[in-house]
C-alpha cells in the first residue's frame, strides 16, 4: 500500500528525477536559539546539495552546530529561517503527518549514545521501529534478525542490550536504523565513545551498509582521520559550511 508520504513524494521524485539527483537541499538555512538576553546562531545562512548516494562528513569544533544540522535534516526541529528539501519537497511545506511518516520511513538516526532499552534483547530493540509502525511482532522480530545478522550480531539477538559492549550496542543502534529502509543515514558522533579500533570498525560497518543500502549518509565527526574516507568532507564554523581544504582542518 502506498503511503501518503509515498505518494506526495513519489510525484515529486519524479520530477526532480528530471533537473537533477539531488536527495536533500538545504537553502540559505539559519537557526538561532535564545536564551535569556542572549542569541546564538550555529547556523547562520547554509547551503548545500546532497546528491543520492553520497558519503559526507560534517567536521567542525564542538559548539559549532553540528547536532543542530542533522536535527534539521532529520525534522526534529524547525529552522528559524531558509528550507531543507527532500527529494524536491520542502520539510517546511509537509503536514505534521508526512513529517512523522519522513522521519520514521525516510530517516536512519544513530546517535553517539546508543539510546537502547537496557532490559529489552537486541532484537527487541531492532524491531521497535515496526512495532510502532504496527507491524506484527513474530514479522518485526523476522526483519530484526536479519538486520541483526547484517551487523554481524546474528547470535546475540536474544541477549539484553544493556549486557552488550559499547560497540555492540552501537551495532544494535545501527540495526535499529536501518529497520525501516531508510534513504537517508545521519549519524551524530556515531563512534564518539568507542576507543580507535572500535570506531574505524563501525565506520566500517557503515559505509558497507552505506553501500549495500544505497544509502545517503550524513555524519558529524570529530574524528578526521574516518572523516577523510567519506566522499566530501564539510566544516562548519561561525554559522557557516564549507568544503574543508584538509590543511585548513585542524580543529574538529
Ligand atoms: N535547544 C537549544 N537551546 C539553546 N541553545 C542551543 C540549543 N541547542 C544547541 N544550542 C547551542 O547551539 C550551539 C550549537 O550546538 P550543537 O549541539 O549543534 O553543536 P555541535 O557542533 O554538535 O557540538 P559538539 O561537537 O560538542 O557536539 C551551541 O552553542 C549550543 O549551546
Ligand atoms: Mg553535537
Amino acid at each position: 500500500m502506498q503511503t501518503s508520504l509515498n505518494v506526495a513524494l513519489g510525484d515529486s521524485l519524479e520530477r526532480a528525477a528530471s533537473t537533477s539527483s539531488a536527495i536533500l537541499r538545504i537553502e540559505s538555512l539559519h537557526k538561532v536559539f535564545s536564551s535569556g538576553s542572549q542569541e546564538i546562531a550555529p547556523l547562520n545562512g547554509i547551503d548545500l546539495s546532497i546528491e543520492r548516494g553520497e558519503m559526507i562528513a560534517v567536521v567542525g569544533p564542538s559548539g559549532a552546530g553540528k547536532s543542530t544540522l542533522l536535527h534539521l535534516l532529520a525534522a526534529l526541529d524547525t529552522p528559524t529561517s531558509g528550507e531543507v528539501y527532500f527529494a524536491g519537497n520542502s520539510l517546511q511545506s509537509l503536514s505534521e503527518a508526512t513529517l512523522a511518516e519522513y522521519r520514521n520511513r525516510s530517516v536512519g538516526l544513530v546517535w553517539q549514545r546508543h539510546h537502547l532499552l537496557p532490559d529489552f534483547t537486541a532484537a527487541e530493540n531492532v524491531a521497535m521501529p515496526l512495532l510502532i509502525q504496527g507491524k506484527t511482532l513474530t514479522s518485526a522480530l523476522r526483519d530484526a534478525s536479519e538486520r541483526l545478522a547484517e551487523v554481524g550480531l546474528a547470535d546475540r539477538a536474544e541477549q539484553p542490550a544493556g549486557q552488550l559492549s559499547g560497540g555492540e550496542q552501537q551495532r544494535v543502534a545501527i540495526a535499529r536504523a536501518l529497520v525501516n529502509g531508510p534513504d537517508l543515514l545521519l549519524a551524530d558522533e556515531p563512534t564518539g565513545d568507542l576507543d580507535q579500533r572500535n570506531a574505524e570498525a563501525i565506520f566500517d560497518l557503515m559505509q558497507r551498509l552505506h553501500r549495500a543500502h544505497q544509502l545517503t549518509s550524513i555524519f558529524a565527526t570529530h574524528n578526521l582521520s574516518l572523516a577523510r574516507r567519506a566522499d566530501r568532507l564539510l566544516h562548519l564554523e561561525h554559522g557557516k559550511l564549507a568544503p574543508a581544504e584538509e590543511a585548513r582542518v585542524t580543529r574538529v
